[in-house]
């Protein structure tokens, strides 16, 4: 965290020095859950900046309405705030509908939402591990049960927000690595069943991402873990945005079904000790 300079990775974004042409998403909706806070709340920034409007959904409306507003005045772009909980279908069907009526359309989909703390399989109840499934698995699958007809009439794109805890064992992390697994091989369905209609689906999987909820929960905080990664750096919320700006742009238009690790290289990195 300590190592990088926020002030470089904040003007790719806003000026346009972008690597990302301006404009890019003018005229298209992004419908995000999970986008009041972390790093989809970066994400959805990162895509407002480059001109799209966004439906943020989340369980906590007075944090929805506060970052709709900041998103809203950093960007120029309009952000509808919708309290609705991932594990209830009907809610986001009625979110959905009010992006409808909203925006009248529906581009892109992050399906951010997600739970997690730090619990041994000995120690974790199964109404804990049904309720990480609940909110990640099952919320994804609510999500594109939700949003795919109007993605369909837009051919537009998803993108399922996973992890890379899940490749080995992780420990205390068994609820969040089988509805990762799940998400990811839900998303590769989704590429594959969809694709004919023009629709694309891909996961970011993000590493150690500094100051973000998932991260202190992890018990990271404090700790050096940036010397564990090759790039010397925790990553950025902004490098998970700058991510999802190229894969729901059409300089992506061939990549479908695919896991995009974010990482600084962590997941390759072998240590002798
Ligand atoms: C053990 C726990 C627990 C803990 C909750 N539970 N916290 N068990 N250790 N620390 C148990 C409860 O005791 C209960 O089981 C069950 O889980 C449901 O808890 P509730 O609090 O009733 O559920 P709810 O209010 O719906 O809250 C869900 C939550 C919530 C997941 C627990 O705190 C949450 O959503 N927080 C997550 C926000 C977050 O961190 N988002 C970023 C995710 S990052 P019993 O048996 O008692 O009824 C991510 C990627 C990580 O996912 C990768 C990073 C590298």
């Amino acid at each position: 965290l300590s190592t990088m300079s926020s002030k470089a990775y904040v003007q790719p974004l806003v000026e346009s020095t972008s690597v990302f042409k301006d404009g890019l998403f003018n005229g298209k909706v992004l419908f995000c859950t999970g986008g009041g806070s972390g790093i989809c709340k970066e994400m959805t920034r990162a895509m407002m900046r480059h001109g799209a409007n966004v439906a943020i959904v989340g369980r906590k409306f007075d944090r929805l309405v506060q970052s709709a507003e900041d998103l809203s005045k950093d960007t120029g772009r309009e952000c509808l705030p919708v309290q609705a909980d991932v594990r209830q279908p009907k809610a986001l069907q009625e979110a959905v509908a009010k992006t409808i009526d909203k925006f009248g359309r529906i581009d892109f989909v992050i399906c951010g939402a997600a739970g997690n703390f730090l619990a041994p399989i000995s120690g974790l109840s199964e109404n804990a591990f049904r309720t990480v499934i609940e909110i990640d698995t099952l919320g994804t699958y609510h999500t594109i049960k939700a949003t795919l007809p109007h993605v369909r009439k837009t051919k537009g794109s998803y993108i399922h927000v996973s992890a890379t805890l899940h490749y080995k064992g992780t420990p205390y992390q068994v609820h969040v690595s089988a509805a990762k697994a799940a998400v990811d091989a839900t998303s590769a369905v989704l590429a594959v069943e969809e694709g004919p209609n023009g629709i694309r689906s891909n996961v970011i999987a993000p590493g150690p991402i500094g100051g973000t909820e998932g991260m202190d929960r992890l018990g990271t905080k404090g700790v050096d873990g940036d010397q564990r990664i090759p790039a010397g750096r925790f990553g950025d919320k902004r490098d998970i945005a700058n991510t999802a700006v190229f894969l729901f742009s059409d300089a992506a238009s061939f990549i479908t079904g695919q896991v995009i690790v974010v990482d600084g290289g962590a997941e390759h990195l072998r240590t002798t000790q």
